[in-house]
Formats: structure tokens, C-alpha cells, sequence
């Protein structure tokens, strides 16, 4: 694994492999000392061409948790074209001596860009590339499901489960990747959302699609991930009625988690619109695992950061 852009670029193998190491950090994490001095000597930088909360802040504490060095770069409401800024700021960061690169961009391709164009040679970590992938999103997501589906058993897969995701599929590189990943280690998935959005093209995935979310839940699924409605990316409107109309027909309300089975898990990437796609109270009751999924995050991430970076960094120790 040179670069983590795509699940599509990665083995059932090398899926488990990269939940195996995470599963590692995780028992690490549970220490009084919790710093592991991994990639002691490195620079990780977050290059972050959009806002982000928990994905930056993730990222940072999984690279910091393995002792490396983090710049924060954020590239937002740059006044260059696209691809000249995201050239410029490859080359400056390769001055700089980053040992990693995570990106994220409302661009789709961008991580594929900075990986191949050839101005940067070091590893590119994508966090979110337009409407495109979001890959260690929907590691962290495998991750959360497995530790509740599949207790006990850290090397398994996901074969059997069933997995509906509702919402915003259109927007969402969150969508993307979790259908690769899931059906990737075994899981049937289910997309639900209005026709409008419903991105062309879904059909050739590899899941189903429906229109219906009581008939989704209906069949009992192991696990319900809930989209935030993406509104800053719908200009111009027209994707649904109106809110209130979203929310009733495809919204997790308390009745509609009521009639989910006990173990169903409730999910959702973040940020949540309580309220519009999924109610307060599912977002807090006890089968949600939205709070645990930011945990995962970080163990994903220092998993990710050390298959790219801890071969290098032990094969070409640095003076320190
Ligand atoms: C997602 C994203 O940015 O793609 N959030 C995240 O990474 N935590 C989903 C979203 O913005 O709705």
C-alpha cells in the first residue's frame, strides 16, 4: 500500500489487515500512556481545501498518538484555479519535508492528482475527495459495526450482515466507500433515499437501492447509517419538497428506530442535523455508536499511517 485514496484500490486482505492493526492501536489507546513513538522523526501535514471538524482533528490525534510531527494546512477559499493551487501547494509541501500528505478537497480526484501527477512522492491519505470516496471514513465505519456485530472475534468479516444506508446519497463520498468496503468484507447493503437524490450510475453498484425507508428497515437490517443532508451542495434546490417532508419520509425517527430490532446499530458520519435526518433522541439512545465511531476514527487513522509510514521510517532510521 503505497497511497490510501479509494477502497476500490484495496484487497478484502488488506481491508482486514488495516482492521487488524486498528485493533491493535485500539488496546494501545487503552494505557495510561497512550503515545507510541512509531513515527517518531516524520511529518504528517493535513492539507484540508474544506472545513472539517472531527476528520481533521482525527487525523492530527492519530498521527500525534504515533509521536509524528503534524502541520495543519488549511487551504480554504484559495483564489487560485484548482489545479494550479493544489500543484503550487504539492511542491511547497515536498520542500517542506512532509512524510505523508492527507488531503481533503471538494474536488473529486484530488488525492488521485496529488498521488500520481508526480509533484510529490510521498504517500497521499485521502479524507474526503468531493462527492467521490472517503475512504478511512468507511474503514472506521467496518471497524465500529464489527466490534458490536461480531464481538469477540477481531478478525472477522462482515459476511452476512446487512447494512442500510439512508439519505443524501448523492453528496455523499461517505456512501461511496462503504458500499466498496462492505461488500468488500461480505455485508449486503441497502441504500435509501428520494429519487432526486440518488446519484446516475448507482444502479451498476454493487446494493441495492430503494426508495422506501419503513420497507428497508422493515427487513431487520444489522445496522442503519444515517447521511447528513448535504444542503450546502444543493444549490438551486429541488431535491426534495421540503424538510419537514424529508424528515417524515425519510428521517430515523424515534417510532421508525422502535421498530428496529434490538441489536440494529444507529450510525452516522457526522456532522448531524438533529432533527431533519435522524431525531435527538435516536442520535442519543443506547443503540447508537455515533460517539464510538469518532473513537474509531483515530484508531483507523493511526492504522492507516502506520502501513504507509512505519516500514519507511524503520528501514531508513533518522537522526534524533
Ligand atoms: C462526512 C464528510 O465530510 O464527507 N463527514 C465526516 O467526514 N465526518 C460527511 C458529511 O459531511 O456529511
Amino acid at each position: 500500500m503505497k497511497h490510501f485514496i479509494t477502497i476500490a484500490d484495496l484487497s478484502r486482505d488488506e481491508a482486514l489487515e488495516v482492521l487488524a492493526t486498528a485493533e491493535h492501536m485500539a488496546q494501545t489507546q487503552s494505557r495510561s500512556i497512550r503515545k507510541l513513538p512509531t513515527l517518531v522523526g516524520t511529518t504528517v501535514v493535513n492539507l484540508f481545501f474544506e472545513d472539517s471538524t472531527r476528520t481533521r482533528i482525527s487525523f492530527e490525534a492519530a498521527a500525534k498518538r504515533l509521536s509524528a510531527d503534524v502541520i495543519n494546512f488549511s487551504a480554504k477559499g484559495s483564489s487560485l484555479s484548482k489545479g494550479e493551487s493544489l500543484k503550487d501547494t504539492a511542491l511547497t509541501l515536498q520542500a517542506m519535508g512532509a512524510d505523508a500528505v492527507v488531503v481533503r478537497s471538494g474536488s473529486s480526484g484530488a488525492a488521485h492528482l496529488l498521488a500520481h501527477a508526480g509533484w510529490i512522492e510521498q504517500p497521499i491519505i485521502n479524507a474526503g475527495d468531493g462527492a467521490h470516496e472517503h475512504p478511512t471514513q468507511a474503514m472506521l465505519d467496518a471497524f465500529t459495526m464489527r466490534r458490536h456485530l461480531r464481538p469477540g472475534d477481531p478478525t472477522a468479516d462482515l459476511a452476512g450482515m446487512h447494512v442500510v444506508i439512508v439519505g443524501d446519497i448523492l453528496h455523499s463520498r461517505v456512501a461511496r466507500s462503504n458500499v466498496l468496503l462492505l461488500t468488500l468484507l461480505g455485508a449486503r447493503v441497502t441504500l435509501v433515499a428520494p429519487p432526486a437524490l440518488v446519484p446516475v450510475g448507482a444502479s451498476a453498484w454493487p446494493c441495492e437501492i430503494s426508495y422506501d425507508l419503513d420497507q428497508a428497515l422493515a427487513t431487520g437490517p444489522d445496522a442503519v447509517m444515517m447521511l447528513r443532508v448535504q444542503s450546502e451542495r444543493m444549490v438551486g434546490g429541488g431535491f426534495f419538497p421540503t424538510v419537514g417532508e424529508y424528515s417524515r419520509r425519510y428521517g430515523l425517527s424515534t417510532a421508525r428506530a422502535a421498530t428496529l430490532p434490538e441489536h440494529t446499530l444507529v450510525m452516522h458520519p457526522g456532522p448531524m442535523n438533529r432533527g431533519l435526518e435522524i431525531a435527538g433522541a435516536v442520535a442519543d439512545s443506547p443503540r447508537s455508536v455515533i460517539v464510538e465511531q469518532v473513537a474509531s476514527g483515530v484508531f483507523v487513522r493511526m492504522a492507516v499511517l502506520f502501513h504507509l509510514l512505519a516500514t519507511d521510517a524503520r528501514e531508513a532510521p533518522r537522526d534524533h
